[in-house]
């Protein structure tokens, strides 16, 4: 019966737009929070970084100039980082032209713009701080943040909030400031680590290049920090042949560029007649 139960009701992971739907929009704006909700997409991956002046931003690389035209705004300047320039440099930023014409004037948000854009679609969000050690304290910050914007109240804690890091440090102190906010660890821990990160997170998420069947039955085989059993969420995986496999491995998330795809592919399979 029960494997019968299985082949009617297959397995099927949570589809995250990686960046946003950043196939579709300009990573990390809000036009791709809207291009996932345009798809039906309710859970949004972001990176959280901060600025000169220590207001957060949301933006992947630790430099501005691959995803904005800072080089052309600011021709005096050597140096790109994030970290140097404040929030009124950044927001003269056009951060949509270098993905295409149509996205010209989309701007960098700060997290509370972003905050506000997934509330007000009803989305989730799978935040990343990203590069933490370069902004120490990023954790309290973020948090407190979220607390003003109402998304540490107890729903959105249960159900639409996960933060990750590539860095366990950071990881870890986001769980002991708020334990009751679910955390992911982004990277491919041995097998026998594995009991070290279940302590702080709720999440290990590999790179779909480091994933197979047995390890995400060995990370399965634990139970978190709320004491369910350990997940995965794998990342980035653009092709629908790709994410049958790392379904069929049991994944519990895929993080994609393209998540209408991943979706259909993965999401949605059709039921057996009756
Ligand atoms: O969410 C996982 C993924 O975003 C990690 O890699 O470089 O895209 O932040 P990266
Ligand atoms: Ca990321």
């Amino acid at each position: 019966a029960a494997s019968a139960q299985a082949a009617d009701h297959p397995h099927r992971p949570v589809t995250v737009a990686h960046r946003g739907a950043s196939a579709y929009a300009p990573e990390n704006t809000l036009a791709a929070v809207d291009a996932a909700a345009d798809r039906d997409i309710d859970w949004v991956e972001n990176d959280v970084q901060r600025t000169k002046d220590g207001k957060l931003v949301i933006m992947h690389d630790t430099t501005l100039n691959r995803t904005t035209n800072v080089e052309e705004v600011f021709p005096d300047r050597t140096s790109w980082k994030v970290s140097e320039f404040t929030l009124k440099e950044i927001k003269r930023l056009d951060a949509g032209s270098w993905f295409s014409p149509e996205f010209a004037g989309e701007r960098v948000p700060t997290l509370a713009q972003y905050m506000n854009r997934v509330s007000r679609n009803h989305q989730k969000l799978l935040m990343e701080l990203k590069a933490p050690e370069l902004y120490p304290g990023i954790e309290r910050q973020t948090l407190n943040e979220l607390r003003r914007q109402g998304w540490l109240d107890r729903q959105h804690v249960k159900h639409r909030l996960i933060i990750q890091s590539f860095s366990a440090d950071s990881v870890k102190t986001t769980h002991e400031l708020r334990p009751d906010v679910k955390t992911g660890f982004l990277g491919t821990p041995a097998v026998a680590d594995l009991p070290k990160y279940a302590k702080f997170t709720d999440q290990i998420n590999p790179s779909h290049t480091t994933v197979s069947s047995d390890y995400v039955a060995a990370v399965h085989a634990l139970r978190g920090a709320h004491g369910r059993p350990l997940e995965v969420y794998t990342w980035t995986v653009n092709d629908a042949a790709k994410a049958v496999k790392v379904a069929d491995m049991g994944v519990d998330g895929i993080i994609t560029n393209y998540p209408d795809v991943i979706r259909d592919a993965v999401g949605h399979k059709a039921k057996p007649a009756a």
